[in-house]
């Protein structure tokens, strides 16, 4: 093992088994290497890095903020830098009257938001409502309760560790539950229905979903009316409904929220963070709607679960700033028509070699492939000067893949590379096979 090696292996971080390449510059989607080369981000980051590296507005943005100052409890010093970021980002997702908290990634924002919605639940219907449900496809976040409640199994293997949670209802897709109902679509959402009833409305607060499912699957996308029918399902039970859009929002999908791409399933509540710090940042933020919010401030109201050292940094709120400045400068026709592009593209490739199934949609798709083939096929990509995102996901024997999602403002040269790389690794695969 030379030095380099043997330090890395001290250093606590997941890892590849391929080997990793060093990087001496980065601009847009691009990232230069040390040997000169350069190589394109399909999976923006760990699909964070929505606006690309590099960006003046951002920069600029962080610039302003430091030699005002880089720090003040919001308790203390007003906190006018956050009150622009809420107001700029709730109008931006369409909710311009909800209320917001801030937190400093969206495993955090998840826990805020379990938090909230117990005592807004608490507080209105007097009762100990605490459950959370969650899918049997899902993932929320790397903290023992998320990594407790969600139906990511690879990353909490022992059933122990469940803390008696787990996931309560089966993700409408085809590994998970396709093999019961045969088709999934939206009266799947029943099995939410029969769980509340089953357990008790009176003592579950909230259901807590991906619209759009991220990695844990690669990117499948439920079934038309079946958001719709989960919030139907619980409002009628007074359940609260909490979309997890930590990877989707801000327009991962192709629109704002992922959940905008159906009619009638507004949530009660949603998280953002990966999207909206865009790799400048750590942050998170949950968004309440008016209906609920003034519950949190009732005078019987638990303590704000939203209060953390660094929650408020306005360093943070700055740099997200910029990245609102950056999305809102991306013209949107030609962005809605680049992502529908992209998706052409891939589709293409269904039944290539060893390509079994493309899903997704916006900027956001998963390409599953066939088992044993992933790495191999991140390595002829990457040969060819593009990385993804990989994932292990779903169903028995799992699934695995490329989920593609690159920058949000990458332009059409920038696509046509990807797609073109891709698409020449999925063929050298196939020859060599
Ligand atoms: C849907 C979803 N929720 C929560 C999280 C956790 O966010 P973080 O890694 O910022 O803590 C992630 C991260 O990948 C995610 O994809």
């Amino acid at each position: 093992m030379d030095q380099y090696e043997s330090r890395r292996a001290r250093l606590l971080t997941s890892t590849r088994p391929m080997p990793g390449f060093e990087v001496v510059g980065a601009d847009g989607p691009w990232l230069h290497r040390a040997d000169g080369s350069h190589v394109i981000d399909g999976s923006s980051g760990l699909l964070c890095a929505n606006v690309g590296q590099n960006s003046p507005k951002v920069r600029t943005r962080i610039e302003e903020q430091f030699t005002r100052y880089t720090f003040g409890g919001a308790a203390v010093v007003q906190p006018h830098i956050q009150l622009e970021l809420m107001d700029r980002l709730c109008r931006a997702v369409g909710r311009p009257d909800d209320s917001v908290a801030l937190t400093t990634c969206g495993t955090l924002g998840v826990e805020v938001a379990v938090g909230l919605a117990r005592n807004i639940t608490r507080v209105r219907d007097g009762k100990q409502r605490g459950d959370i449900l969650t899918s049997s496809l899902s993932y929320h976040g790397n903290s023992a309760l998320t990594l407790a409640l969600a139906g990511n199994h690879a990353r909490r293997p022992r059933p122990e560790d469940a803390l008696g949670l787990g996931p309560a209802f089966p993700a409408p897709y085809p590994p998970t539950h396709g093999h019961e109902c045969g088709r999934c679509d939206a009266s799947c959402a029943d099995e939410i229905a029969k769980e509340i009833d089953s357990r008790g409305a009176q003592n579950i607060a909230a259901v807590l979903i991906e619209p759009v499912n991220g990695t844990t699957g690669g990117a499948y996308v439920p079934p038309d009316g079946y958001l719709r029918r989960v919030s139907e399902i619980c409002r009628e039970r007074g359940v609260l409904v909490i979309h997890d859009e930590v990877l989707t929002g801000l327009w991962r999908t192709g629109t704002a929220l992922a959940s905008h791409h159906w009619e009638g399933c507004e949530p009660d509540m949603v998280i953002l963070s990966k999207g909206l710090g865009a790799g400048y940042t750590g942050v998170g933020a949950v968004l309440v709607s008016p209906e609920i919010a003034p519950l949190i401030r009732h005078e019987d109201a638990d303590p704000l679960p939203a209060m953390g050292t660094m929650a408020t940094h306005p360093l943070m709120a700055a740099a997200c700033l910029g990245v609102l400045d950056d999305l809102e400068a991306i013209d949107m026709a030609a962005f809605t028509a680049r992502g529908e592009r992209l998706g052409a593209a891939l589709r293409a490739l269904n039944g290539v070699g060893p390509v079994q199934d493309v899903r997704g949609l916006g900027f956001l798709y998963g390409v599953e492939v066939t088992q044993g083939t992933l790495w191999p096929l991140m390595k002829a990509a990457e040969a060819r000067g593009v990385f993804f995102y990989p994932f292990t996901g779903a169903g028995r024997p799992t699934s695995e893949g490329l989920v593609v999602a690159p920058p949000l403002n990458s332009t059409d040269e920038d696509i046509s590379f990807l797609t073109t790389a891709l698409c020449e690794a999925v063929t050298a695969l196939n020859r060599n096979s």
